[in-house]
């Protein structure tokens, strides 16, 4: 039976593992890390457990979108050996919901532009984002948190920075 828990430090070796098995050991050189210059969202890290194994992982950062502060969803990685199972969709579906009862308006995600449209994240491309290095314009998609969020923004001129936690 798969089971979502929220991270504790017991994860963190596991966590670290599945990282370094989806993403390689150079993700940190990805863009999006940039953004990820303190800690993550302590209720938003979230691990899958099949059957007791660790085999999911989910977290969001906080991050500053214009001067508003917004969630970055991921990374997002599931053991090779059980994907294809829904396991990741599970702990999108958890994670947005968990999200829900937060402060934030919006959700961004730089991902597999096939995968997070089922989830309700809609293309960022139009908003013509500041990212802080190279990314693929069409992998920035938007999920609204409350209705009209993304009404809201300007329609250009968006700094997406990470938030430098304080000393
Ligand atoms: C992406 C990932 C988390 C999906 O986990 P999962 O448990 O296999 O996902 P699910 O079983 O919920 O969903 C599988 C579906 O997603 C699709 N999918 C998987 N990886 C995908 C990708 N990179 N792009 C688009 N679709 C993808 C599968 O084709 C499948 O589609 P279907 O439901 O129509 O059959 C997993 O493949 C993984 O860890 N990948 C490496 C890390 C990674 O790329 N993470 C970032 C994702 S943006």
């Amino acid at each position: 039976m798969f089971q979502i828990k929220q991270q504790t430090q017991a994860d963190s070796a596991v966590v670290e593992e599945l990282m370094i098995k989806a993403f390689g050991p150079n993700r940190y050189e990805r863009s999006v890390w940039a953004l990820r210059p303190g800690e993550p969202v302590e209720t938003l890290c979230l691990v899958g457990y099949d059957d007791d194994q660790p085999v999911g992982s989910l977290r969001f950062w906080e991050i500053m979108l214009g001067d508003e502060t917004i969630l970055l969803l991921g990374p997002l990685a599931v053991e090779p050996h059980v994907r294809g199972q829904g396991f990741g969709q599970q702990l999108v579906i958890e994670g947005m919901r968990r999200a829900r009862f937060g402060r934030w308006r919006l959700v961004l995600v730089s991902g597999e532009p096939d995968y997070y449209p089922k989830f309700g994240f809609t293309p960022a491309a139009s908003f013509g984002l500041e990212w802080p290095g190279f990314v693929e314009p069409e992998r920035l998609q938007f999920c609204e948190l409350v209705p009209g969020a993304l009404a809201s923004l300007p329609k250009s001129g968006l700094i997406v920075r990470g938030i430098t936690p304080a000393v």
